[in-house]
This record gives C-alpha cells, structure tokens and sequence, in this order.
C-alpha cells in the first residue's frame, strides 16, 4: 500500500505533488509527506492523517522548487507518527527517500549501518542510510542508489531525491509508474496522481531502475539497458475526479451504467479465446481477493455449469494449499480490479511455476498481473479510486457472463443481454432509487448485526453485500447460503434482527421458504429480488436477468452500504484501516 509521486519540471512542485497524493491517498491515509529540492538544501514536511493536513500544514505553504517527492502512507513498520512519515533523510540532509512495500532484510541492513542515528521505526530508513554510506565512499548519488537497491530483498517501489535535483526511481513488486510531460517527468504508484498533467505513461518492470536528471535513463538491474516504451493512456482526467458527488464511491456506484458499456467494448476474439481455453483446460481456478474474489464465486457457478467441468473459486491468499493440484492441464484466471495485489500475484506466480495456463481480468492496463499473464481481458471502467470497490466489481461480473455466453457459443446474445441489463442499472443508480434506500439505510443505521443469505449466484451477491456494508459502515454483517442458517446462524435470530435476501426465478422457492423461516422468528426481512412477497417487511425490486442478476442485485447494495456510512458519519472513501490496493502479504 502506501502511495508515490515524485515531480522533476518546471511547475511548482509542491502543488502538483499534493494534487498526486490526493489522487493516491486511497491507497494509505495514515500520514503524508513532502519533500522539495530548495536552496541550499531539502526542505522536508510531514503531518499525521490524512493529505489535507499535510496541505494545511504552516511548513507546506512556505515550500518552494521544481523538483520533488511525497508520499501518502499505509503504516506497515512502526505505528502512525511524524517520525514514521515518509520521505525518509540521509543524516546529512542530501537524499531523501519514498518507498512503497516491504524491505524483508532491514534489520540485517539496519545492524550494518551502526554509526548512523535512526530517527524512525521503518524500514525505508535504511534506504537513504544506505545511498549515504556509499556516497561517503566516493561513489556518485546515482551509483550509491543504485546498490542500495541492488541490497533489498523484498517488494519495493522507491525515489531517491538528492539535492542537486537528480532522483531515481526502482520497483520490484511494488507498482511504479513514470509519467512524461513537456520537459517534465512524473514517477507514481498509480496513473491518477498524475493523469491531469500527462497521458504519457512508462510502465517499468521488476528491477528497472531509472535515473530523472536532465532527461530520462532507464536500465534494469538483472539484465542491464533496457528500452521502455512511452504508451499513452486513453482515461480522461475527469474520471479520477469526484464531480459534483459528494464522495468517489457514490460517483463510481452512478457511473455504472456508462462504465458497463466500456467493458462491452472487448474485442469478440479475446473473450472466445477466454471461453476456449476454459473450455480446453482439465480444470480452471478463478484466484482473486476481497471483492473480486465474491466476482470470481459467480464466475464457478456460471463456466462449470456450462462448461461441465471442474472449476474452483480460491481466495489469493489460500493458493498455497490448492498450488499442489495445479498442472500444465490448468487454467488460472486471476482476477483484480489494480493488478497488484500481493496474493494474488503470488498466487500467479505459483501458478506459472506449476506450468499451469494464467490469464487475468483486470482494470488497470501495464499493471503487474496483465503482464504477468498470457493474456488479459480488461474491464475497462476507469480509474476505481473509492477503496470498496464498486464499479469493478460489475464490470468483472459482465467479463465473467460474457465469457459464460461465449463458452455456449452465444457471445452475441451474451452482449445483448447484458446491453439491456444496463437500461435496470440506470435506474437502479438513480438518485429515486438511492433516496428509497435512505429510508432502509435508517431503519438499519443502528443495527449491530445484520445477516444477508442467498443460494447459487445469489449467494456471491450476498458475500459481496455483506463485505460493502460491513467496510464502509462498520456494522456486522454476515453472508449464508440460505440453506446453511437452519445449522446454527438461525440461533441468533430475535425480533428486529435483519435479514437481507437475495432471490432468482431459479431459487424462487427454497430462498423464499428460508424468508418465511427467519421471518416467524421475528426477523426483520429485507427482500431484494423480482417479485415482491408477504415474508418481506421492505422490498427492494431488482428484475429478473438471468445470468445477470449478481450485478442488478449488488447495487442497490452498494447504495445501501454508501448510505449507511454516511448516516453512521464515517468516510466511505477512507474506510479506517483498509487501503485499495494490498500489495504487501
Ligand atoms: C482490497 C480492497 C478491496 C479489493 C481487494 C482486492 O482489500 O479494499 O476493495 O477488492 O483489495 O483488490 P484487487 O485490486 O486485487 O481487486
């Protein structure tokens, strides 16, 4: 986690460095800081919390240069201080330091580096220590940065500023991208933090390291030079923006309607070379974490009930125990909104070590998993910077109807289906629908426990469900097969506990007989289906689509979870303790 933005140019640099953290503090709002190249020296500010206080602190108004790092910070090494805040100092002053991920042998690094005064927990200090003590050897900034990144061991993203204005920047496993303006050079963990400057982007692999002075020098540090091309990224800059909403995960709940007709937009032939190679493999593995995990349960529903064949779901971080079952005869598909989160890429890695066939659906183009994979289908629904994801997570739902269509041999009708599924999503994104919602939103806004139950797809959406109410309000929520609450959870069932339940023209009967079951126990019954029925006290409408019933149904949800933080005065955008992208184990 944690977010970079680095700055070399002609503007002011500390402007543009707080505009990239507020577009990068989705992956980390702890603490922020900022330092800028100055005369004669780094000036270096830092404030606990979130970007705006960093913004509003007295030391940034007085900063003034060109040249600069900052970085927005997910405490993993040592707890939420001033001290702890990046950018990190050489002890004479001369290199700063931002780093994203986690150096493994720090400790090792940090015994050898005795006579230096630590004045941080974290592990990055020992970074600008490091680039100091080879300087102090006589070796030129650059070629003592350079080993000390040849020295880490773990998952980084790192800038070194010195203050002479040259910077460097180096990944492995931690995103980092570059960003080429007019004369002017961007390195960030993510596009957005710099999309209102420049669409001209450098992706830069593991062990690339590269040198910001004068122009732009990129070499890799296992296989020497290296030439990276320059892409250019179709997002506009205003889809990173909130816009007239009040928050981005409102915004990206009401976009959906636009954004499911970008992930439409996919090549036919990259969708049935998906629906063949599942259909060609012994057995498929959907891996994923968090949201896109609940995408990915679906997503075995659908290809092994089409394809009549073994597919499992399995959560990134439990890979491990299934890598022993896959083959060269195995499909993996990895499925992530960023393309970085740590499990999941490693995960892949296994995967690939195993010989096993990966491909990925992703959101971000140029990120880890897309390169890691043979091939990747994208969903295409731009910058997701609300850290419960909502957009995403319809968007890879429609990957997974689409290919489930294709794997019939029906893509077209899969396309038609799904095009006129968005005609319900408009409304179920309308600000009607939302205010609807806000009356259950106060019913519910006191509730310590909710449980929300579904079979078969149904059931992803009531996993799914369960996770946005719970991250962004902070009530319990806990997600059933329907069937499972008669073995214990029905226990807990009074009067007034609520019960959200999710229902298809397939399950109709058994989900709703559940319904009446917890009802006479005097739950409070939520129904959100086709049809209304006398075991519901508030009914949620969401028609029937068939196959793609788990993204009608998942909105309202989504709204629901929006308006329960909300009236519960907690910050969806900033759920306390989450970061969007977990890219450390
Ligand atoms: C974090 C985020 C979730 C997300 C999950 C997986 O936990 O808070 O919203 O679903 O990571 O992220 P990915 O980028 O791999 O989809």
């Amino acid at each position: 986690m944690c977010g970079i933005i680095a700055y070399s140019g002609r503007k002011e640099a500390p402007e543009v460095l707080l505009n990239g953290l507020r577009r990068l503090e989705y992956r980390g709002y702890d603490s922020s800081g900022i330092a800028v190249v100055g005369n004669p020296s780094i000036k270096v500010v830092k404030a606990v919390g979130k970007v705006d206080a960093l913004g509003n602190s007295q030391g940034f108004s007085g900063l003034r240069g060109n040249t600069g790092i900052a970085h927005t910070r997910w405490a993993t090494h040592g707890g939420v201080t001033q001290e702890n805040a990046h950018p990190h100092m050489s002890s004479d002053g001369a290199v700063a330091v931002v780093h994203n991920g986690i150096i493994e042998n720090f400790r090792e690094l940090k015994a050898a580096l005795k006579e230096y005064v630590f004045y941080s927990e974290t592990d990055t200090e020992v970074i600008p220590k490091l680039i100091e003590q080879g300087m102090r050897e006589g070796k030129t900034f650059v070629d003592a940065a350079r080993d000390a990144v040849a020295r880490i061991e773990g998952r980084y993203a790192v800038v070194a500023l010195h203050k002479d204005g040259t910077m460097v920047a180096a990944r492995n496993g931690s995103p980092l991208v570059l960003g080429v303006g007019d004369g002017e050079y961007f390195a960030a963990s993510d596009i957005p933090a710099f999309m209102q400057y420049t669409k001209r982007v450098v992706y830069l692999g593991d062990y690339d390291f590269a040198v910001i002075g004068k122009g732009l020098h990129i070499e890799n540090l296992q296989t020497g030079p290296v030439t990276r091309d320059v892409s250019t990224i179709e997002w506009d800059a205003q889809s990173a923006e909130k816009g007239v909403f009040e928050h981005y995960m409102l915004k990206e709940i009401a976009e959906q309607y636009e954004t499911l007709s970008r992930t439409l937009e996919q090549d036919p032939s990259v969708i049935t070379r998906l629906a063949t190679d599942v259909r060609n493999a012994e057995s498929v593995v959907l891996v994923a974490a968090g949201t896109a995990y609940h995408a990915c349960i679906s997503g075995r529903l659908l290809f092994s009930r089409i394809a009549d064949k073994n597919v499992a779901s399995v959560r990134s971080s439990e890979f491990e125990n299934v890598a022993h079952l896959i083959d060269a005869d195995t499909l993996v598909l990895a499925v992530s909104q960023s393309g970085e989160t740590a499990d999941t890429l490693e995960a892949v890695r296994m995967a690939k070590d195993a010989e096993a066939k990966v491909v990925a659906i992703v959101n971000v183009a140029g990120s880890t998993l897309h390169r890691e994979s043979s091939y990747a289908l994208f969903t295409n629904c731009g910058p997701e910077i609300g850290v419960a994801s909502t957009k995403a997570y319809t968007a890879q739902l429609a990957l997974m109807v689409l290919t489930a269509y294709a794997l019939e041999g029906k893509l077209d009708e899969g396309r038609r289906v799904l095009d006129s599924a968005r005609n319900d999503v408009y409304n179920l994104t309308a600000v009607s629908t939302r205010e609807h919602l806000k009356e259950l939103a106060e019913t519910l806004k006191s509730m310590e426990h909710v449980f929300t139950i579904g079979r078969q797809l149904e059931y992803a959406t009531a996993k799914e469900a369960a996770l946005k109410i719970k991250e962004v309000s902070y009530i319990h929520v806990e997600a059933l097969q329907a069937g499972e609450l008669k073995h214990g959870t029905i226990a807990l069932i009074e009067k007034g506990t609520p019960c959200i339940v999710f229902f298809s023209a397939a399950n109709k009967r058994e989900t709703l007989s559940n319904a009446h079951e917890v009802r006479a126990r005097g739950a409070y019954v939520v129904g959100v289906g086709p049809e209304k029925d006398e075991a519901f006290d508030y009914f949620i409408k969401v028609p029937e689509t068939g196959l793609c019933n788990p993204i009608l149904q998942i909105i309202p949800m989504q709204v629901l979870a929006y308006q329960l933080a909300v009236l519960r005065g907690k910050d969806p955008d900033r759920p306390r303790n989450l970061a969007k992208s977990v890219t450390v184990k």
